[in-house]
């Protein structure tokens, strides 16, 4: 008899994010439409039984509706470390859904965030799929439409968060967050897929052995010094092997890789989340 596997359940060190709740809207070449439930769902930094029907927007180019953004257990799992970390004057380069700033706005430790936004038809198609004057914490934000790369703070900032590229591991994702840092200056950064620059990194070392042995805190910090950004949980160890996890997932599920490199690849990681939450009872002990 065939028995369909199921995954257990892994616990994240960060609270689950939350959707607002966004309506079938349309304006001009825009769109905001639901996604389907599945089943079966690889999130970020780990793999999921089901998952709820999610939301999109679309853009009419040529006579084809094009996917720009989506939240995705994905999409919803790499931000979770960022919305951890958002604290005091916060700077979101790239509105997109508004996802990220809905999660952050209703933190009581969030007092400031600057949104900065170059594309009015994305404003104009978020205040139409939802009405975000209502969200929880709404009067903290202030909105600013231009280019990122050019906006320069005059107050400190103590947290930067960077997501104003189309697919994750973009290539230009580390050198787009340094050109914002150096600007902004912010006391802690983060940017969406930076999971994928540490791989990088972790490859050039040409160490040997498995790779995600070296997904450690050390290299991690070392990592963060040499591409000169403050980045998000420099003092969890659990990170870097959640990061090794995330990459690793991804790449399994990449169309470029084969059927059963894609298994190994998801056994590989498995065993790693599976170690992790050793780590985290053996940190919880040691408390
Ligand atoms: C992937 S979306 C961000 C998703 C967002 N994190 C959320 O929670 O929904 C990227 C956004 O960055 C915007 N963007 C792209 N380049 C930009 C730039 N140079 N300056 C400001 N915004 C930019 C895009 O218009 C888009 O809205």
């Amino acid at each position: 008899m065939k028995k369909n596997l199921s995954w257990p359940h892994y616990k994240l060190p960060w609270a689950d994010p939350l959707v607002p709740d966004y309506r079938r809207v349309s304006t001009g070449r825009w769109k905001c439409e639901p996604t389907p439930a599945g089943s079966k769902i690889m999130g970020y930094f780990r793999p999921h039984n089901y998952a709820p029907s999610g939301w999109m927007f679309t853009q009419k180019v040529d006579n084809n509706w094009l996917k720009w953004m989506s939240l995705t257990p994905m999409e919803l799992e790499s931000h979770m470390p960022h919305i951890a970390a958002a604290r005091g004057t916060v700077v979101v380069a790239g509105l997109g859904m508004g996802f990220y700033l809905y999660n952050i706005i209703r933190s009581p430790k969030v007092t400031r965030v600057i949104v900065l936004e170059k594309d009015k038809a994305v404003v104009n198609l978020w205040k139409h799929a939802i009405n975000p004057v209502q969200w929880e914490g709404f009067r903290k934000v202030e909105l600013v439409i231009g280019d990122a790369l050019t906006y320069k703070p005059g107050f400190p900032v103590d947290f930067l968060y960077a997501d104003i590229w189309p697919y994750l591991g973009a290539y230009e994702a580390l050198g787009i967050t340094q050109k914002l840092q150096a600007n902004i200056q912010a006391k802690e950064v983060g940017f969406w897929g930076q999971e994928f620059d540490l791989l990088s990194w972790v490859m050039r070392q040409k160490r040997s052995g498995p790779a995600d042995k070296h997904f450690t805190l050390t290299n991690y910090n070392t990592f963060c010094e040499e591409v000169g950004l403050p980045l998000v949980e420099r003092q969890r160890p659990r990170y870097p092997k959640l990061a090794f996890v995330a990459v690793t997932l991804q790449t399994a599920i990449s169309e470029q890789v084969k059927k059963d490199d894609s298994a190994i690849l998801i056994a590989q990681a498995l065993a790693v989340l599976q170690s992790d939450l050793v780590i985290d009872i053996a940190v919880k002990a040691d408390e």
